[in-house]
């Protein structure tokens, strides 16, 4: 990125990129909450997964990828600074808190469940599990190995702390490098890597021998046969398009962070489209080829289902584990899914604390060595009581907020940002800057009016839920309260961040000559 007129960090090659941002994309959302979420619909789901995908996962990325080389051209590389240069108004930078907020809250809890995979590659490797071939066994082994089983006053298992610490330490060494020696450099061998393993996965559950008469067939007719008639369950829109935010890291942030490295002679058109149909190849085509089809084969539709209903880790961490062990070579294929697993997560973990990193580096102008250190402190410190009060739903509460429902609002606020404040036809210019292919026209109109409208519509209606769900029966649980009073402090403290940085230095707010040209 462009800071001061010097270029601090960039990346090295498209193919970098391209596989940065798909990393950033894929991730444990593709192997575990993709299943997990298009389970108790079937088919049926993939219809509004795929409208979805058309109407506002596609245009939203494209409008990301524009908002993040467009800020990044004045030296912003978070959504605070790039909100600025798209509406000067004094409201502007705050809206863009979200940017930094969702991912840093996001990747408090999602490095620990990233980390379970590693311990589970161990666990898989040594064998530690062989033997325990019901869904029960693995159930209660997953429990303990979380601490979860007779828990006290913590949900403490030495295993699964080690793990953790070693996914940290993984995580902190690689955001210390920075973008092309640290992110693009992993993503680099573990995107591909992530995509052969997935394929041997993929392969070898399309070769699976039939189960008590159920056939591969009937394993992919769980993915994609369609039941017209589950459409009428609005649950199933719902689910579909926030699959499509959380598996695109669409209203995070960082997408817009590892954009704004881009410079404005560089194409995003092409290589945005590029990374979004490798995540999609990823979800659908590997992602939708192993986990369900191999639960449907070995325990039937209907318990697949009511697999599935128990949250997105039981097919992922004790179905599939049941299933390798009736395999020939399971310990293999078992490992290659927790290596694939933690590759997935690791590749989108690295993106989530950069947004915080470049706001703090600058618009604070704070020096980089410091916020690392400082920064992998606080990280440390805050992702504790997510790991020792994991009985206590705290991870879940974040995932909610964090995870969900802030992602919609501020999608929706930079889709009306883009389109209708800076205007989609300046939008469309600097979006087609550099650019290597030509987004057919008919997403102009699709950009300024269905996705916001998309959006809007679904923001409405998940605020319907969240009130009923959430606000109108109010909880007593203290630790329910501790993840929600987490997020607003924290996001006051990032106000407050904003506020000094553009009262003390506003020649970096107001200077435009580096500016690009509309
Ligand atoms: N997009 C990332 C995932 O799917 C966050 O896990």
């Amino acid at each position: 990125m462009a800071k001061n007129g010097m270029q601090v960090d960039r990346w090295a090659t498209r193919f970098g990129l391209v596989m940065a941002m798909a990393g950033n994309a894929v991730g444990l959302g593709n192997f575990l909450r993709f299943p997990g979420t298009a389970a108790p619909y079937g088919g049926a789901f993939m219809v509004p997964y795929f409208i979805a995908l058309l109407f506002l996962g596609i245009p939203l990325m494209w409008i990301e990828w524009t908002i993040g080389r467009h800020g990044g051209g004045y030296g912003h590389g978070s959504t605070p600074g790039m909100f600025h240069r798209l509406w000067k108004h004094p409201v502007s930078k705050y809206l863009g808190v979200f940017g930094v907020l969702l991912p840093a809250m996001i990747g408090l809890y999602y490095v620990y469940i990233e980390s379970w995979a590693l311990g589970y590659a161990w666990k898989t490797i040594s064998g530690e599990y062989w033997g325990h071939e019901s869904r029960d066994q693995m159930k209660e082994i997953f429990s303990q190995y979380r601490g979860l089983e007779n828990p006290g006053l913590f949900s403490f298992g030495l295993e699964s702390y080690l793990f953790f610490l070693i996914t940290f330490g993984i995580n902190m060494f690689v955001f210390a490098r920075g973008i092309q020696r640290g992110i693009e450099m992993v993503c680099k061998y573990a995107m591909p890597a992530l995509l052969i393993l997935g394929a041997i996965l993929a392969v070898r559950v399309l070769t699976l021998p039939p189960v008590e008469g159920r056939t591969v067939s009937d394993g992919l007719a769980a993915v994609w046969v369609i039941d017209w008639s589950v459409l009428k369950n609005s649950d199933v829109w719902l689910a579909a398009t926030g699959q499509i935010f959380f598996t695109l890291s669409l209203g995070f942030g960082m997408i817009h962070t590892y954009a704004s490295y881009l410079s404005r002679s560089e194409d995003l058109t092409l290589n945005g489209l590029a990374a979004t149909s490798t995540n999609e190849l990823v979800e659908v085509v590997i992602g939708g080829t192993i986990a369900l089809p191999a639960a449907v084969i070995f325990f039937g539709p209907s318990i697949t289902k009511e697999i599935a209903a128990g949250g997105s880790f039981e097919i992922g961490f004790y179905s599939l584990p049941v299933i390798f062990q009736k395999l020939p070579f399971g310990q293999f294929f078992g490992t290659i899914w927790f290596v694939a697993l933690f590759l997935a997560g690791l590749t989108s973990s690295v993106a989530m604390f950069t947004p915080l990193l470049l706001f703090l580096q600058d618009e604070l102008g704070i020096e980089r060595r410091r916020i690392v250190i400082t920064l992998g402190v606080i990280i440390f410190i805050l992702m504790q009581p997510i790991v020792l009060f994991m009985h206590k739903g705290i991870i879940w509460e974040l995932d909610y907020w964090a995870g969900t429902f802030f992602l919609v609002l501020f999608a929706a606020i930079e889709a009306v940002v883009f389109a209708w404040i800076f205007g989609m036809d300046k939008g469309w210019k600097e979006m087609h800057a550099g650019a290597d292919f030509q987004v057919p026209r008919i997403f102009y109109p699709i950009m300024k009016f269905v996705t916001p409208t998309y959006i809007i519509a679904l923001l409405v209606w998940s605020s319907i839920e969240v009130w009923n769900t959430k606000i109108a029966t109010v909880d007593q649980n203290p630790y329910l309260w501790f993840a929600r009073g987490l997020i607003v402090v924290s996001g006051l403290v990032l106000c407050l961040g904003i506020w000094h940085a553009w009262r003390t230095r506003p020649h970096l707010f107001d200077e435009v000559e580096k500016g690009p040209e509309l």
